[in-house]
């Protein structure tokens, strides 16, 4: 029989910084009753300069690793989902895999926007049930902060920055992502997008004083489009799984609109109260949104081992996915020994990746090669 894939680590990185509507509104022409009616949104959290997608990454990574009780050396793989990388290449999740020290992972990322976890989930989950990998760590990561144009009114106040991580582990008990589905429009891509920087767009000075490395979004349409998919896609997954939307006990939904989310969930006839809501707080973090409120539902006792939830979500692409999951909860303690890891980790990883770099250096000097980049 396939093995399942089990949740059994959760985890999330916010910056410190807060930056709320009244704050903005003293940016661009906005006000706090306009944001909070049309968004939900109260505030949201702005990364530092020292912060970026690969280090609330790797935050949130370590959190969810820490709760599994699995050292990074045990990872067969690891995924980040972004929009926002450290770089067009390297990939983040290579950066993340070497900070922590994820010695046997393979690392690369995913790009579907805001669905890029539910896609990124339901990859792991597929290469843990084919029983080609056992223990993979799947990253949603995103500081759109660094591609908002903070003069349009239209989109600065909607994005945040984050992350948020899951382990998932092969298991034999029925738990874990069970179904999930994964969708996309490209006619729709030009609804939402970063129009430069890219292979058709290359970076210019025309691109640059043109604004066209900022995110540029229809919000008219994408809502009509959201809240179309959103029901869709979880009754899709609802009834992959075999079950009716009775059986859920709580549904994550990608945090972009409140009244995305409600709308979604009235014409599904499930009321809020089985829902998480956290937009108030964060912002639409994109792809780091759904595993925020997860983390978030299982802190406040919202969600317990065997749970059914339904994660969904839509984004730039235009995709659209959702994934069913019986909630695993942790290892049981003293199935596993407790690891503490942040100290452990940073200083074998640091000293790991400095070992790596200077052997390569001393390689290239021994057979003579020159790198101008290093
Ligand atoms: N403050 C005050 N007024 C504003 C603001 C603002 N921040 N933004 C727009 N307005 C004004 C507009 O200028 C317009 O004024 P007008 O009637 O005088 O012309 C009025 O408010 C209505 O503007 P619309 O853009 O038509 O408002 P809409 O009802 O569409 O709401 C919103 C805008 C909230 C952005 C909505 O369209 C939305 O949430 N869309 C979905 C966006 C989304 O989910 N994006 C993320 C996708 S996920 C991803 O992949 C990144």
């Amino acid at each position: 029989m396939s093995p399942y894939a089990h949740i059994t680590g959760w985890g999330m990185a916010v910056p410190e910084k807060i930056l709320t509507n009244e704050d903005l509104s003293k940016k661009v022409e906005t006000n706090d009753a306009w944001i909070q009616s049309m968004t939900g949104i109260r505030e949201r959290r702005i990364a530092s300069s020292e912060q970026t997608t690969a280090s609330l990454a790797t935050d949130a990574a370590i959190k969810a690793l820490e709760v599994a009780r699995l050292s990074p050396s045990e990872l067969d793989l690891v995924i980040v989902a972004t929009s926002s990388p450290e770089y067009i290449f390297p990939a983040t999740a290579c950066l993340v895999q070497d900070r922590l020290g994820a010695s046997k992972a393979g690392a690369f990322d995913l790009l579907a926007a805001c669905s890029g976890f539910i896609f990124a989930l339901n990859v792991a989950t597929q290469a843990i049930r084919s029983g080609s990998l056992k223990n993979v760590l799947v990253i949603g990561a995103e500081t759109l902060s660094r591609m908002v144009d903070w003069t349009d009114r239209n989109t600065c106040v909607l994005f945040g920055d984050g992350a948020g991580a899951f382990v998932l582990q092969a298991g034999e008990e029925r738990s874990g992502v069970i179904s999930s589905i994964m969708r996309s429009d490209g006619s729709g891509g030009d609804l939402l997008c970063v129009p430069a920087g890219g292979s058709f767009a290359p970076a210019s000075l025309e691109t640059v004083a043109t604004g066209k490395h900022y995110i540029k979004m229809n919000g008219r349409e994408v809502f009509r489009f959201a809240t179309r998919v959103m029901a869709q896609a979880t009754e899709e997954t609802v009834s992959a799984a075999g079950l009716k939307l009775e059986d859920i006990q709580l549904f994550i939904p990608h945090q972009a609109n409140r009244r995305i989310i409600e709308a979604s969930l009235r014409s599904l006839n499930v009321p809020m109260d089985r829902c998480v809501v956290n937009i108030d707080r964060y912002g639409n973090t994109s792809t780091a949104s759904i595993p925020i409120a997860t983390c978030e539902a299982v802190r406040d006792g919202r969600l317990k081992a065997g749970d059914k939830l339904v994660l969904v979500g839509f984004g730039a692409g235009l995709t659209w996915g959702a994934a069913l999951a019986i909630w695993s909860g942790a290892p049981q303690p003293g199935a596993r020994p407790a690891i503490s890891l942040p100290l452990r980790l940073r200083a074998y990883a640091r000293l790991r990746s400095l070992v790596r770099r200077i052997l390569r250096r001393i390689d290239a000097i021994i057979w003579g090669r020159h790198n101008p980049y290093i």
